[in-house]
């Protein structure tokens, strides 16, 4: 019998994480309509197979009130996938996409009294400006983000905001203040502030869940500002080092798709995260230069990565995030970093035609300035 009759609408439903949520939602027995616009950028060969035959598909833009208004008939909770990610250049498409598209999604449902009991927002950690540190005299702090003429100087720690000692890396709690430092850090706080306070203004429970870095089968091979495993992989297949960003020390908290979908069904399930923004992560901070480590082991093909001085201003030093909140709801994650890695080989290798999509972006985003190099004399 199934466990649940409940009707869900999943937004973003072709891409990595949406897919993974839909078959698990399916598979609990829940009735699920999938919308996706299938953006060119992330499915370059249009409608992925992986959609699960099950949910009914609606091929639409979040941005289009009547869609959204058909997607939204007769469900009982959304799970809110949809959103533009990365690093590209274009403002304005962040805010219509995730902003105005988060904003637009709730005023159809209080306009016309839908019977939503439930919506869950996806966030980043990517809100955060840096992560939390420890100072040896000041203890916990929370460092703003790092000013551009340290990074020139090749200067990549992170200093106490109080004396400016170089502060160690320390778990990130959700109280730690946010903002994001990327035009698509800063659409996350939209969503999941316009969520959250308009769930307590028309009491629907709403949860904002802070997803750490979160990769698996699936992840785009196309759009190029996707996950740093994905882009590492791929440069690895076509034979070219993995591309370090500072010195490749910076670390990263992971999640394999397939937890990240269970946290997802456990904030629907319980009360205790309503109302909250909760991180979601695997609760260790992994260098990037050993993650380009273990994929090329894994891949058996051995070339050692290179750090050629580049950064990218506003981008974090490290983020682990303290996962205390969503652990005492009950959420534990399963799948390890190396098996998960595992899982993405087995699923890439199935794949054809894996070109190297990183080079062409790595142009443009030096071209608009997005990429940048330490000054000569400070590499
Ligand atoms: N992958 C990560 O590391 C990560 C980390 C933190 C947060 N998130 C968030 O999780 C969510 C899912 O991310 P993902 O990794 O699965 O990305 P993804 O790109 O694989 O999936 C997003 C899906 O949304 C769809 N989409 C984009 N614009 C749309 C629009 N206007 N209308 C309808 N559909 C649209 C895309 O076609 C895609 O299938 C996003 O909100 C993202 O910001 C992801
Ligand atoms: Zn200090």
């Amino acid at each position: 019998m199934a466990k649940s009759e409940k009707r869900a609408l999943v937004t973003g439903a072709a891409g990595l994480i949406g897919s993974h949520l839909t078959d698990l939602l399916v598979r609990e027995g829940w009735k699920v309509r999938a919308l996706d616009n299938l953006e060119p950028q992330t499915h370059r060969r249009g409608k992925p197979a992986w959609i699960h035959p099950e949910a009914e598909f609606i091929h639409g833009d979040i941005r289009d009130r009547e869609t959204i208004a058909t997607a939204l008939d007769k469900i009982d909770i959304v799970f809110h996938q949809a959103a533009y990610g990365g690093y590209m250049p274009e403002i304005s498409k962040y805010v219509h996409v995730n902003s105005l598209g988060t904003a637009q999604m709730l005023e159809v449902i209080r306009e016309k009294s839908l019977p939503i009991q439930k919506i869950i927002v996806a966030s980043s950690q990517a809100v955060y400006s840096e992560g939390a540190g420890i100072c040896p005299r000041h203890g916990l702090v929370f460092p703003t983000v790092r000013p551009i003429e340290q990074l020139r100087k090749g200067d990549w720690e992170v200093h106490c905001p109080i004396c400016g000692a170089v502060t160690k890396s320390a778990p990130t709690p959700e109280n730690a203040p946010v903002g994001g430092e990327t035009v698509y850090g800063l659409t996350k706080v939209d969503q999941e502030k316009l969520v959250l306070l308009w769930g307590k203004q028309v009491g629907v429970p709403a949860v904002a869940l802070r997803y750490s870095c979160t990769y698996g089968p699936r992840q785009s091979i196309f759009n190029p500002y996707t996950g740093v495993i994905a882009i590492f992989c791929t440069r690895l297949l076509n034979n070219l080092s993995p591309v370090l960003y500072e010195d490749g020390r910076q670390t990263r908290d992971f999640s394999f798709v397939e937890d990240i979908a269970r946290a997802n069904l456990l904030a629907a399930e319980t009360d205790k995260l309503d109302g909250l923004a909760v991180n979601v992560g695997g609760g260790k901070g992994v260098p990037i230069r050993q993650v380009a480590q273990i994929l090329s082991k894994a891949l058996k093909i051995d070339i050692e990565p290179e750090a050629r001085g580049e950064f990218r201003p506003g981008e974090m030093r490290h983020l682990t995030s303290d996962t205390t909140k969503i652990r005492s709801a009950g959420y534990k994650p399963q799948i390890e970093l190396e098996e998960g890695i595992q899982r993405y080989i087995d699923w890439i290798r199935s794949q054809s035609d894996i070109r190297d999509y990183f080079s062409e972006a790595e142009q443009i985003l030096k071209s608009k300035g997005i990429v940048h190099r330490v000054e000569v004399g400070n590499a």
